[in-house]
């Protein structure tokens, strides 16, 4: 459905988006992650047809997004990251005025507006101007105009920034949701909605794409996958580290609040290094409160990928992450 092929845009002699190349499919959801200024948003910005690229294409649907912009405009539901304001709207007239925009009429506007106004919960403040709202609520006020025709395609720009913690699950429920029959992209900083909502991610740093995976083989990149935490019940730790560290199969072992974690030489099939640390626990007599491979973790695969590299050397050197 969505189709980039080399996109680059620069602004003078900066590139903001230098050679990215992906796809999104019907029934994906793309989580669009990256430092400030990645080029995340002006990615989406180009996706939808709102700049132009400096080189590079963008399809839509099979539509190029420069030479048929109304094809594939017709497509795509857009939040852009800065809400546009329209003071003297209520957010009733503000949806039918994007429902007139979209040439929906009758009937078929009156459903849709009703449609948009139950998933994004906006019942309560349907006659209020749209100036008064919180923020929250009229970041909810253009989300329902983005999905106000139902689009095929939706390009999200930090669609749940600003919202409170029960509308920021409620909103990525309904990513996850109209992700089975569309095409999403999404851009967040909050990591944990790449594991609630997202089928694969993006991370993008300096306007280059560094990584793109499932969830899982993010979290897989992390130097914790595949190390196996032991929490045994009153047990003697520096003598656990050494059974452990003694196995051929563990490059290193490291103390970690009430256990001891040991790191695989290789990573390997999840499970592998668990069974012969289980086996050793029954040898030892340990009595285990958790045994358990760790998935990794998405920040660090994040900080690992994305800091510069003066700041890595920094982390490192300090032994922090
Ligand atoms: N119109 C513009 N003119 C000049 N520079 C721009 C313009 N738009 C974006 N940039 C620059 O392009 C880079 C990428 O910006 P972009 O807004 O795409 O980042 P982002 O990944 O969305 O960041 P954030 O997480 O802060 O939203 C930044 O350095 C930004 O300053
Ligand atoms: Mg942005």
């Amino acid at each position: 459905m969505i189709q980039i092929e080399n996109l680059v845009k620069t602004f003078g002699p900066k590139r903001a988006v230098d050679g990215v190349t992906f796809t999104v499919e019907r029934g994906e959801v793309l989580g669009f992650l990256g430092p400030n200024g990645a080029g995340k948003s002006t990615t989406m910005r180009m996706i939808t047809g709102f700049i132009p690229p400096t080189s590079g294409r963008v399809t839509v649907g099979g539509h190029d997004v420069v030479e048929s912009p109304l094809a594939a405009k017709r497509l795509i539901g857009y939040l852009p990251e800065a809400a546009p304001s329209y003071p003297d709207m209520t957010v009733h007239g503000f949806l039918s005025f994007a429902a007139d925009m979209r040439g929906l009429a009758g009937e078929a506007k009156r459903k849709a507006i009703g449609r948009v106004i139950d998933l994004c919960f906006l019942s309560s403040v349907l006659h209020q101007g749209i100036d008064t709202l919180s923020k929250g609520y009229k970041h909810r006020t253009c989300l329902a105009q983005a999905l106000i025709h139902d689009p095929d395609v939706l390009v999200l720009d930090e669609p749940t920034d600003g919202l409170d913690p029960n509308q920021k699950h409620e909103v990525r429920n309904l990513i996850r949701e109209l992700g089975r029959t569309k095409a999403v992209v999404f851009s967040t900083h909050i990591l944990e909605e790449v594991d609630a909502a997202c089928t694969r991610a993006i991370i993008i740093d300096r306007g280059r794409i560094v990584a793109n995976g499932t969830p899982a083989e993010l979290r897989g990149m992390s130097d914790l996958a595949g190390a196996v935490t032991v929490h045994a019940i009153g047990a003697d730790a520096a003598a656990m580290r050494d059974r452990l560290a003694a196995i051929p199969e563990v490059a290193r072992v490291e103390q970690v609040n009430g256990g001891v974690r040991a790191f695989p030489r290789e990573k390997r099939a999840a499970g592998e290094l668990a069974r012969v640390v289980a086996e050793l626990a029954t040898r030892e007599g340990w009595r285990l409160d958790a045994l358990r491979t760790e998935e990794g973790q998405l920040d660090e695969v994040f900080r690992r990928i994305t800091l510069p590299d003066t700041a890595k050397r920094a982390a490192a050197a300090g032994g922090g992450a």
